[in-house]
Parts: C-alpha cells; structure tokens; sequence
C-alpha cells in the first residue's frame, strides 16, 4: 500500500463506536439538477465514499438517484458510502425534525443515514419556505425553539434507528461547549468553514479532545481568487511535490487530522481531488504559517447561506 492510498483512504472514528468518517468527502451543493447527477456519479467512480447532501440543496433527490444507480453499476454496497444530510432552518420544531428527515430519506433513497447535522444553529420561521423574509426582506427568524430542543428531536432518530450519528454544521465553539454537556447523545461530527486562511484551531482541538470528527467545508476556500487556490505559499509547494494546488490543500486539511467536503464537477476534477498524497512536514509546517486569516462564508454568523452561487436554492 503506498503512502498516497493511505491518505486519501483515511477515516476518522466516530465517537459513538458506529462507524467510521471516510476523510475525503464530496459536497452536493451543485445548483444544476443534471450536473448533481454526473458529478455524483463522477465521484463514486473516482473512489469519493462519503457524500454530504442537504435537504437545502433542494437537490436530495438527483443525489439518490446517482447514488442508487452508481452502486449498483460499480458494485458497491451501501455500507461501503457514508452519506450525510441536513436538517434546514425552517424545521428546527422539534414537531417538523422526523417528518424531515423522513423526507430527505425518501428522496435519498436510503433507508439509514450516517449522519445527520443541524444545517446550522439559526432556528427560521417553521414552515416549506426555506427563505422566509419580512417586507423588507429581512430573515424572519423563529424565537420559539431552542437548539436543545432540536436536538433532542434529533436524538430520537437515532433511538429508533434509522441514523447513526448526529452533529452539528455552521457552529461555533462557544454555540457548541454548551449543548455538548447537555446532550444525552453527543455531537459525532462537526461541520465548518475551514482552509488555511480559517484553520479553527480552537473548535479543532475541542474536537480532537471529545472524539468530534471535524469536518471541513471550502477546503479550497470555495474556489475564490484571489483565495488559498492561489496563495503564493500553496502553489510554490504544489510546484515542488508535484501536485496542484487543490491537492495540496486538501492534503493538508487531511494530515492535520480533518475531514474535507470538495465539490469537483468533472470526472477530470473527482479524479484529481480523490488522488492527494501526504505533503512532506515542512510543507506541511509551511502551510500552517500562513498569516492570512479569511472567513469567506457569512452563514455562521446568520445562518443565511452565503457565497451560494446566484439564482440557486441553497
Ligand atoms: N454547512 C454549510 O453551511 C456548507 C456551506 C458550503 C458548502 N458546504 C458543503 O461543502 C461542500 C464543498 O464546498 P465548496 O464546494 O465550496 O468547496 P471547495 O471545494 O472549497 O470549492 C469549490 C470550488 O472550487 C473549485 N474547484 C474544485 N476542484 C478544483 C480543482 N481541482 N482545482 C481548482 N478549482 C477547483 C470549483 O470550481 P468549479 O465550480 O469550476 O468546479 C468551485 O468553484 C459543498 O458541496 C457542501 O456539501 C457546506
């Protein structure tokens, strides 16, 4: 077994003894209904095993179907993937969590979850618009509910079986320290912003210390450029390991002990950000001395999705 296919093969223990987190995940925020589709496809057959979805991406449903028919045109049982999706703002009542899920299921076409996030920590007017807005157009947030009350909706869809794990997306620390003590089942994975340009140190310790897979979105800084793709640190490593640049941030995203969500489009692109390789350590301590700091999504602070490309629902 050679090095590069230990590390794009790595997992991460969950903290509730059910499983494992392939490390290399692919993210469904794709607005086009048939580029979900290939892409899907696309990942699976470059060897991606973990697929993060959200019943916001409005997009379960050509997830499913890819998902369905690529397992079985490859082989693969459905064991072998870890599948992941999101309960949206609009159904944190603890009354609308298990009709959710139970939808996102269907169009899934699962009949378990590994995982199951709270999108994020904003609770939104109850109800099927996943936008709700005042006349002036501001977010009409719902006071009613607490995130403890929404996850403990949450953990009963684990007590009757049909997800395995629970977490949380879009969080803070400070947001996160007190549902952990109070939750019966604990967080099993956390979901954020995170490249070199936001590290997260703190929530990552935090993570590492309870067992919390950390799991990192924008791993290339969501493609932006100026961004981390074309940070004069990155590409200069990327020139001298022989890799591009997006294979030398997610390396790095998986060697400092994340897991990433990465979003290639094309067969060409899931094959290249599948096949990464450790960076040596000085690359590896280059990276981490980079001074930029740069959040590039705005959700954490709103929960309204941010850097969503334009006219798309998520
Ligand atoms: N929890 C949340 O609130 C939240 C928020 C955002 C995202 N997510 C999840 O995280 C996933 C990943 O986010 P993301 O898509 O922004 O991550 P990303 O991989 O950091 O950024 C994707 C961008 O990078 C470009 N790209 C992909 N591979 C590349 C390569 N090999 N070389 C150069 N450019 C490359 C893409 O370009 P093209 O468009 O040209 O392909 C796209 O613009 C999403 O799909 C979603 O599942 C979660």
């Amino acid at each position: 077994m050679t090095e590069s296919f230990e590390l794009r093969l790595k997992s991460i223990p969950l903290n509730n003894g059910r499983g494992r987190m392939p490390a290399v995940g692919f993210g469904t925020l794709i607005p086009d209904p048939a580029v979900t589709r290939t892409a899907t496809r696309d990942a699976l057959e470059a060897g991606f095993r973990h697929f993060d979805c959200a019943e916001r991406y409005q997009n379960e449903r050509e997830v499913g179907e890819a998902l369905q028919a690529g397992l079985a045109a490859c082989g693969i049982a459905r064991e072998e993937i870890f599948v992941t999706t999101k309960l949206w703002n609009s159904n944190h009542r603890p009354e609308r969590v298990a009709p959710a899920f139970a939808a996102s299921l269907a169009r899934l076409r699962l009949d378990y979850l590994d995982l199951y996030l709270i999108h994020t920590p904003f609770a939104f007017q109850p109800g099927d618009d996943q936008d709700p807005r005042d006349e002036n157009g501001n977010i009409l947030y719902d006071p009613g509910v607490t995130l403890l009350e929404t996850w403990k909706a949450m953990e009963s869809l684990v007590e009757r079986g049909s997800c395995r794990a629970l977490g949380l997306s879009d969080i803070t620390l400070e947001k996160l320290l007190p549902l952990y003590e109070s939750a019966r089942i604990k967080p099993a994975a956390v979901q954020v912003e995170s490249h070199p340009y936001l590290p997260e140190t703190e929530l990552l310790e935090f993570c590492k210390e309870k067992g919390i897979a950390f799991l990192a979105f924008a791993p290339l800084g969501h493609g932006a450029r100026p961004g981390p793709l074309e940070d004069p640190v990155i590409t200069a490593i990327a020139a001298r390991v022989g890799k591009t640049p997006a294979q030398v941030l997610l390396a790095w995203a998986v060697q400092r002990g994340t897991a990433l969500l990465t979003t290639p489009k094309s067969a060409a692109r899931a094959r290249e950000n599948f096949n990464i390789s450790p960076l040596p350590q000085d690359a590896f301590d280059e990276i981490n001395g980079i001074q930029i700091r740069q959040r590039l999504n705005p959700v954490v602070q709103t929960g309204v999705p941010g850097f969503i490309p334009r006219g798309t629902p998520a």
